[in-house]
């Protein structure tokens, strides 16, 4: 991790104080790569990337500080997924963009010039990152403001803190001990969440307990909290609360005839305004579990 941040692989960050920002000694331009030098990704590490973020011809893949362009060009080549990067070095651009071409998928792909907080990130369906720890955490709050929900982040080795990813490989590559001295590699997925913040109105005629409630809910960082109303009864809070990518799940204390206690999942999946799925008791069975956005 420390010699990514001081540079290793190509000009870095590291090479002392600088008379001018973006000017060297000489009058060359500087390049203000505050995301993090160039070090390409090893190529295994690609391969679990791409695969992490299981690719297809639909997606439309974004590497912010995209270097060579390995990555969007393997997710072209290998899964017709299209493709853009950007990078702040004009060089690894070019050579971004005759790579794709001579690869057969220039129609596919693009990279440009750009600096990563100029990028417009919301047609993402997938990002790939390989970027320092403080530019992870920066970008954060646009991805969570900006990408679509079910929007997959592929991250090699760097992670935003406390959002918790949904998945996480941790395995060897020799390659990495030359970058980081160990070859120790992570990589992560994170989900940009359903936007659930809001009250709800839930259909759920086979299930007397949750129809016509209102279902008042509030996200937080890696989940959501909430209360469950119905008419003339007092606000019930969900437990088990679980917000993953699209997926949304919780639970509630039911009664059953003759005061029987039970307990409700509910599981649905988010589309904009709307989620829909399942009502599993263990008093009753299974029914369809509907909800529309009020607010
Ligand atoms: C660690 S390399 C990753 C390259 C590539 N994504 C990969 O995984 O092989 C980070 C890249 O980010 C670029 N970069 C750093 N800061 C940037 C910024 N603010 N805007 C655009 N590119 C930046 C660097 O030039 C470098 O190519």
């Amino acid at each position: 991790m420390l010699a990514l941040a001081a540079g290793v692989g190509g000009a870095g960050l590291a090479g002392g104080a600088l008379p001018l920002l973006g000017q060297d000694g000489a009058g060359r331009k500087v390049l203000d790569r505050n995301g993090g030098p160039y070090v390409p990704t090893p190529w295994p590490v690609v391969d679990r990337m791409i695969s992490t973020g299981s690719l297809g011809p639909k997606d439309l893949v974004m590497d912010l500080g995209c270097g060579d362009g390995r990555l969007v060009i393997a997710a072209a080549k290998r899964h017709g997924a299209r493709g853009y990067g950007v990078d702040i070095d004009g060089d690894l651009v070019r050579l971004a963009n005759d790579t794709a071409a001579r690869e057969g998928v220039a129609h596919l792909v693009r990279f440009e010039e750009r600096n990563i907080f100029d990028t417009d990130v919301r047609e993402a369906t997938v990002l790939t990152l390989y970027l320092l720890p403080w530019m992870m955490m920066k970008l954060r709050p646009r991805f969570l403001s900006d990408l679509r929900p079910g929007t997959r982040i592929v991250a090699h080795d760097y992670h935003f803190e406390d959002w918790r990813a949904a998945s996480e490989s941790v395995f060897d590559v020799p390659e990495k001990v030359a970058i980081t001295g160990s070859p120790t590699t992570t990589v992560y997925l994170f989900l940009v969440p359903a936007r659930v913040e809001g009250r709800w109105t839930v259909e759920a005629p086979g299930a007397a307990a949750f129809d016509r409630g209102e279902l008042l809910l509030r996200k937080t960082l890696n989940d959501f909290e909430g209360t469950l109303g119905i008419a003339g009864r007092a606000p019930r809070r969900l437990d088990a609360t679980s917000l993953r990518g699209l997926d949304l799940r919780f639970a509630l204390p039911v009664e059953g005839a003759g005061g029987r206690a039970g307990r409700a999942i509910v599981r649905a999946r988010v589309d904009g305004d709307r989620m829909e799925g399942t009502i599993e008791s263990t008093l009753a069975a299974t029914t369809k579990f509907a909800a529309s956005r009020l607010n």
